[in-house]
């Protein structure tokens, strides 16, 4: 199904007008202030639902703005295109392609049509083929050259195939089964190769190879590596097929690389590396936390992918989510955006949010090909707490950059250790606090008097003590990690990108920049070794070479 993106200059709607003028209203807007003035803010501005609450209350926003940002997603034809993308309409334009991530976690009996073919039954078809595989895992029916029992998988993947299934993999260790433990290697570096080989048995270890592609060279050179490995520690040719399987959508190559037919698991063109985690891509997931906990993690996904079609755009959680971001984004100048889990199990979903937000919006043109005349996605870091606390958290509360963050945190523990959890959720809490509350110069003047300073020691200190405040932030708390929350959690973050890119009339579903980089490598790479004696196209590069040939050890 053909899809026309809106082809408006967003910056000209009566909405995006109207926010202009509402950013010069709240220029001496104060968190304190809003708080103080209005018991209900915390009410107003939080939401309850698929097993999330957002707390969005510490923004800089008022019930205008709220209202502004909404009608700025209505003008945009917002509804519109959450009704292109969960009918398989092609919302990958460029690519000619719907993105159909939200029919993998649909129900059997739901119709999603792509080029006038009913989807549903190959996406319960490839389940139930990973259901099968990770019950032979489980029970012992899959077994090595030597008739062990697998222990360990590895799934050889980079990007989406490996960063999401990364993520809930760990994340949901709580509800590892029977043992079988999961690990990634995604870098062509030898030293990541090396020392995962070092603690596995090929005996006992199934590799997954994932890629949607099968070309990618980082997970194709690791493939090979692991082939040797796996031949010289003992196993043969003829057992390939008990230690390698492929999930990609080309069969053919995989099929090349000699992994038997059957051992393939299918990957379609319409769902993008980054939004794979829900197909046979997840497949480590399933195997580490078993097939009906994968479903959960799937359940949680379409129920967050219900709320996003039907919750009315003023409750609806990726929507505001996405709204506030395009409000400091465009209207505010930030540039970045931080995300900041309060748990060790989700400590990997920065760099899930990373490839998913900066892949999918990180884009100077929009779906016509027009240059974007304002800024589209932020950079998103972040890392973990408490950690980051004692890092780069002191540029988010003095630093001269606005730096709005979300922070994500549970409710329970699943490792309880005296009252490390309460402390941990309190400094979650207290750390929003802080950015919101900030210390004004007379409270740090007074706090050094009290400490009996000098006068001149406290006109001294004062200033470094400051703390601007009315600095914005998001709070999310789920009551403890779980596959359904997660898989919510994730999709809330998909969906939030998908609005984004659609108020900036982007293709969230491309990724031509990432190209270049591989093309130029191929020429890089055989200056390198000596098999093309041709001077590189400039002297850095070349002088970088150079430098390489006559240093290299190994
Ligand atoms: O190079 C970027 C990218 O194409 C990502 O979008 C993708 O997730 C990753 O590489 C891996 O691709 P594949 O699954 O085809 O190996």
């Amino acid at each position: 199904m053909p899809y026309t993106p809106s082809s408006q200059d967003v910056t000209q709607l009566p909405s995006w007008q109207a926010l202009r003028e509402q950013r010069q209203t709240l220029e001496g807007f104060s968190l304190r202030q809003a708080f103080t003035d209005d018991p209900q803010r915390f009410a107003r501005f939080s939401l309850d639902d698929c097993g999330l609450f957002l707390d969005y209350s510490k923004n800089l926003i008022d019930v205008r703005t709220r209202s502004l940002l909404v009608e700025l997603a209505r003008e945009a034809g917002l509804a519109e295109a959450i009704a292109a993308l969960f009918d398989g309409a092609q919302v990958n334009a460029s690519e000619r392609r719907p993105a159909l991530h939200t029919a993998l976690r649909r129900p059997l009996g739901e119709r999603v049509l792509v080029d006038g073919v009913d989807v549903m039954p190959q996406v319960h078809r490839a389940l139930q083929r990973m259901s099968e595989l990770v019950g032979r895992v489980h029970h012992g029916l899959w077994r090595g050259y030597s008739d062990k029992p697998i222990t360990d998988v590895v799934n050889i993947g980079i990007g989406g195939s490996f960063l999401g299934p990364q993520l809930v993999s760990e994340a949901l260790l709580p509800f590892a089964q029977r043992g079988v433990r999961c690990h990634y290697l995604a870098n062509i570096d030898g030293s990541s190769f090396q020392e995962l080989a070092a603690k596995l048995c090929a005996e006992t270890t199934l590799f997954i190879v994932s890629s949607k592609t099968f070309g990618t060279l980082e997970t194709l050179k690791n493939a090979q590596a692991a082939r040797g490995w796996y031949l010289a520690q003992g196993g043969s040719e003829e057992e390939l097929h008990r230690h390698f399987m492929a999930v990609s959508s080309n069969v053919e190559a995989a099929c090349a690389f000699g992994i038997r037919e059957e051992n393939i698991l299918p990957m379609w063109d319409w769902v993008g590396g980054r939004y794979s985690l829900w197909s046979a891509i997840g497949l480590p997931i399933a195997m580490s936390i078993g097939i009906s906990n994968f479903k959960e993690l799937l359940t949680g996904a379409y129920r967050m992918d219900r709320h996003f079609q039907q919750a009315p755009f003023e409750r609806n959680m990726p929507l505001l989510l996405a709204m506030l971001g395009v409000w400091y984004g465009n209207f505010w100048g930030a540039q970045s955006h931080a995300i900041l889990p309060y748990d060790h199990y989700l400590r990997n979903i920065t760099k899930h949010l990373q490839q998913l937000d900066m892949e999918s919006n990180g884009k100077r043109v929009r779906q016509d090909g027009s240059a974007l005349q304002i800024a589209s996605g932020p950079v998103i870091w972040g890392g973990v707490g408490c950690n980051g606390q004692h890092a780069y958290h002191q540029l988010l509360h003095q630093g001269t950059l606005l730096i709005p963050a979300d922070f994500i945190v549970p409710v329970s523990s699943y490792n309880p250790v005296a009252d490390h959890h309460q402390w941990l959720f309190a400094n979650c809490l207290s750390q929003s606090q802080a950015l919101m509350l900030g210390k004004s110069h007379a409270e740090a003047e007074a706090e050094l008097r009290a400490q009996g300073l000098s006068e001149a020691e406290v006109q001294r200190l004062a200033p470094h003590k400051v703390v601007p405040g009315n600095r914005p932030s998001n709070t999310l708390v789920l009551e403890r990690v779980s596959p359904g929350r997660l898989g919510a959690l994730i999709a809330l973050y998909e969906h939030k990108v998908f609005v984004q890119s659609v108020i900036w009339g982007i293709n969230a579903f491309d990724q031509w920049g990432v190209e270049l980089g591989k093309e130029l490598g191929k020429g890089v790479y055989s200056r390198m070794v000596g098999s093309d004696l041709s001077g590189a196209e400039d002297a850095s590069t070349q002088g970088l070479i150079d430098f390489f040939r006559s240093h290299h050890r190994g």
